[in-house]
């Protein structure tokens, strides 16, 4: 075994997940169909593993989410609460609408009535790709949901939903979190220059937050097209012009910027530093010769295919993966749900812990991360996972 992993801090007992086969990628737990009554969509909620009895998870509603889809985000939220050292297993709930969705929140009132006893049970679902923190707020309070009475939760001095929302950009701040400890490591002490390929919530907030380091963002993507200004961008102005969705209005950007339409025109713009936050394969074989940053940080869940990753790792490139690094949101919970965060603190204080334990875990697993690499490792992960008994 190399030194890498003899170092761990609290790693997970893996004695206490249960998994229907954790040597093996196989299939979950159980996957439950959900009965929308009086709704034009199917449902479904996914359990990949519990510890504990409790498992965790985000809501997805998009037109083609199917329980094949939510198998392999449930079983991706295994592995990364396990690299969390986490005490909980992987879930994904999939809202898919048959047509338009009409009243809004009839249907997230339906789907917590009807999720309540997995949810009273220990499956904890939070939102996802197509359902936001209101969405949540409704099918919580329909399913009687409250995380400050989960047995064993960390008792909370403030409301749940508005501790989140002053959270919202704890994803993004774990991205920008690896990409800054990576430069460190490396000795790079200049300004980069960033590409983000996709400006949501995740986008966003790491932009803010690398931008804050001093960094420089020269093209972010939408998905309407990539926008560039080799001097950097104003990132607070191309906020201001940007809905929920991470659309950013072409009609109100400053005249400085070039916009280039079409996919993937962000694979050609000069970089140190690439953040995809995003789509799924962003980054597949075919786009692999095309990338020019040296570091590659896959903030979006899955955004570069398994051989591309390896193939980037051949040419050099460092590959910061989805599990390690965007584990914030859900590592924020899972230390609430799991109850290992202090109770009684104050908002700010427990804002504060959760950050430095966040970016503690962060930085040590990107450094495990690239010591396996460096080491010849051909995929990272799966030592780090085989460590603690779990196969891809
Ligand atoms: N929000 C979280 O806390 C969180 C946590 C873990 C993982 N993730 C993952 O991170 C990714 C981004 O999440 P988000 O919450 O920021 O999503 P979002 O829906 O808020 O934003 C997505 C962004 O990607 C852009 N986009 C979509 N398709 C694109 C394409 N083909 N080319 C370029 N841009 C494209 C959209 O225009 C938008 O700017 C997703 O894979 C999500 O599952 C999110």
């Amino acid at each position: 075994m190399i030194n890498a992993l003899d170092n761990y801090e609290g790693q997970h007992d893996m004695s206490r997940l249960l998994h229907s086969d954790p040597t093996q990628a196989s299939s979950p737990l159980f996957t439950t169909t959900l009965s929308l009554p009086d709704c034009n969509a199917d449902a479904w909620v996914v359990v990949d593993s519990t510890v504990n009895g409790l498992a965790m998870g985000g809501t997805r509603m998009t037109a083609t989410v199917d329980p094949t889809e939510l198998g392999a985000l449930a079983r991706a939220m295994t592995h990364k609460l396990a690299l969390a050292d986490l005490p909980i297993g992987g879930a994904k709930a999939g809202i898919c609408p048959r047509g338009p969705i009409g009243d809004r929140d009839a249907l997230m009132r339906t789907f917590g009535q009807v999720a309540r006893p997995l949810m009273q049970g220990g499956v904890y679902l939070g939102c996802d790709q197509g359902t936001n923190q209101a969405d949540r707020d409704t099918f919580f309070a329909a399913a009687g949901y409250d995380i400050a009475r989960v047995p064993g939760a960390t008792r909370l001095n403030v409301e749940w939903s508005d501790f989140y929302r002053n959270m919202s950009d704890i994803t993004g701040f774990g991205v920008a979190t690896a990409a800054l400890a990576t430069l460190e490591a490396q000795g790079v002490r200049t300004p980069q220059r960033i590409v983000l390929q996709g400006f949501g919530a995740v986008g966003r907030a790491a932009a803010l937050h690398l931008v804050a380091a001093g960094h420089q963002v020269v093209a972010v993507a939408d998905v309407l097209g990539t926008i560039e200004d080799p001097a950097g961008l104003p990132v607070q102005t191309l906020i201001e012009c940007t809905d929920t969705d991470g659309t950013i209005d072409r009609g109100r950007l400053p005249s400085s910027v070039r916009v280039h339409d079409g996919d993937r025109a962000w694979l050609k713009v000069g970089a140190d530093l690439l953040v995809l936050a995003a789509n799924a394969d962003a980054v597949d074989e075919s786009a692999v010769s095309s990338v020019r940053a040296g570091i590659v940080v896959e903030g979006g869940n899955m955004s570069i295919s398994r051989p591309a990753r390896r193939l980037l790792r051949e040419a050099g490139h460092i590959v910061l993966p989805d599990v390690v690094v965007n584990v914030g949101g859900a590592a924020l919970t899972g230390r609430i749900i799991t109850g290992i965060t202090p109770s009684g603190l104050t908002a700010p204080k427990l804002s504060a812990w959760l950050r430095d334990w966040i970016s503690r875990k962060i930085k040590r697993n990107c450094a495990l991360i690239q010591e396996l690499s460096d080491s010849g490792s051909p995929d990272p992960v799966a030592d780090l996972l085989a460590d603690r008994n779990i196969a891809l």
